[in-house]
């Protein structure tokens, strides 16, 4: 698996010889981990069928600007807004000349128009219509503008002609694409996560639950998504939208959090238990909403199974990282949770300050973790939980490189 997990390329095929190879690059990309949805201008199709890159990417080829039945499904503005990357390859002397001058006169010169994701151009054309004056001024007008070049090669052209201009071959240019995404740190890794509270119900109406929003754990799926993992979330109740690409699985109880996790450990390399999970629950829930009677009250509390430990002590034990939740001796109660929940890395927030941790957008953290040499440690001052998530992320991929 490559650096292109996850990642979504609409690759454009213009109409020059080398869109034969638009066929290799398609597996290519996929090989590395992308999605690939194709555009084909018309005079790709003189080349290459659609049919053909239907088949390979498994998806619907687009070709049309005024095509209704994409523009009912999946038009211009929905390819733009999909697209982790627009790749043009091969790009003609004509489609750069298009893209300089901003003309939107078909879909891939709209679609370019209407995206905010990165476009690589794979250039391919004769050698003198390259080395012309007006192809490299309009190569500095789109440079200019951000757009990243992958080639050409030169060497021996098809027309017969020698000299730079043949499009690149197909695993440099997914190499070129997948260069342009920072991390891939996580590419291929199975990550578990659980996030947000568990809710024990008393009766029918009322629960015990605390104030855990989701968010830290929702970062952490985001982070490590963008770090080309696959991700399973395990999700008590929140008012979260599910990260793209994420996989989530909704749960209420600690038990059910637990049956959860537990049938995914399987596929599982590294689990995150973000969640704050209630230690204790009524000892039974009444099947009738309790009524008021006397003056006090008294329930009946009884433990819960405590996740993280379950995993750590199944067979198939994936590297595991837990989080802790103090309001006083952060490190000492957290290096406690290391050892006890057999755990490789630890996060400690400190919950005692309410402008931090729970339902905030922001946290502190101390990162401990198990090293050959010791134990290891880094604090992160307060920052936003996605900035947060990102160094823990980071964190990992590194510990599970060592
Ligand atoms: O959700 P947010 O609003 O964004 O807030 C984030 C957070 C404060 C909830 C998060 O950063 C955090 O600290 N999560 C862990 C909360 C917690 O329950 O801490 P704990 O110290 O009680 O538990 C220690 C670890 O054991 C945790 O990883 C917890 O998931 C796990 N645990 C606890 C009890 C239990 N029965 N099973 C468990 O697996």
């Amino acid at each position: 698996m490559g650096h292109l997990n996850n990642r979504r390329v609409l690759l454009a095929v213009c109409g020059g010889i080398a869109a034969y190879k638009s066929a290799e690059l398609v597996r290519k990309l996929q090989d590395s981990g992308a999605e690939v949805r194709v555009i084909m201008t018309r005079g790709a199709q003189e080349f290459i069928t659609p049919l053909t890159l239907q088949a390979l990417s498994g998806n619907t080829v687009h070709h049309s600007l005024l095509d209704e039945e994409a523009e009912r499904g999946m038009g211009h503005i929905e390819l733009a807004r999909w697209a982790d990357l627009m790749l043009i390859a091969p790009a003609t002397a004509d489609c750069m000349a298009r893209l300089a001058a901003g003309r939107a006169d078909d879909l891939l010169t709209t679609v370019a128009l209407a995206t905010s994701a990165p476009m690589l151009l794979a250039p391919a054309m004769n050698q003198q219509m390259w080395k012309d004056l007006a192809t490299q001024a309009n190569l500095a007008t789109l440079v200019e503008r951000g757009m990243h070049f992958a080639g050409p090669d030169s060497g021996e052209q098809a027309c017969g002609d020698i000299g730079p201009g043949r499009m690149l071959d197909p695993v440099a240019i997914a190499e070129s694409a997948a260069s342009l995404f920072k991390s891939g740190a996580l590419a291929g890794q199975r990550v578990v996560i659980t996030a947000g509270p568990t809710r024990e119900p008393l009766d029918p109406v009322r629960y015990i639950s605390n104030h855990s929003s989701g968010k830290m754990g929702y970062a952490l799926a985001r982070a490590a998504i963008d770090a080309g993992a696959s991700v399973q979330l395990v999700s008590g109740p929140v008012a979260l939208a599910v990260p793209d690409r994420v996989n989530c699985h909704s749960v209420g109880t600690a038990q059910e959090m637990l049956d959860v996790c537990m049938t995914l450990l399987e596929d599982c390399d590294i689990f995150i238990g973000c969640a704050a999970v209630a230690d204790y629950r009524p000892l039974s829930a009444c099947e009738q909403k309790i009524k008021k009677s006397s003056q006090e009250m008294s329930l009946q509390l009884t433990r819960n199974p405590d996740i993280l430990a379950s995993v750590t002590s199944h067979i198939a034990k994936p590297f595991s990282v837990g989080f802790a939740a103090e309001t006083e001796n952060l490190r000492e109660h957290a290096l406690g949770k290391l050892e006890r929940k057999g755990l490789n890395m630890i996060v400690a927030n400190d919950v005692s300050d309410s402008s931090i941790g729970f339902n905030s957008e922001n946290n502190a953290a101390l990162l401990l973790w198990r090293e050959a040499e010791g134990n290891g440690e880094l604090n992160v001052e307060q920052c936003s939980k996605d900035v947060l998530a990102g160094i823990i992320i980071s964190k990992i991929a590194h510990l599970r490189r060592a």
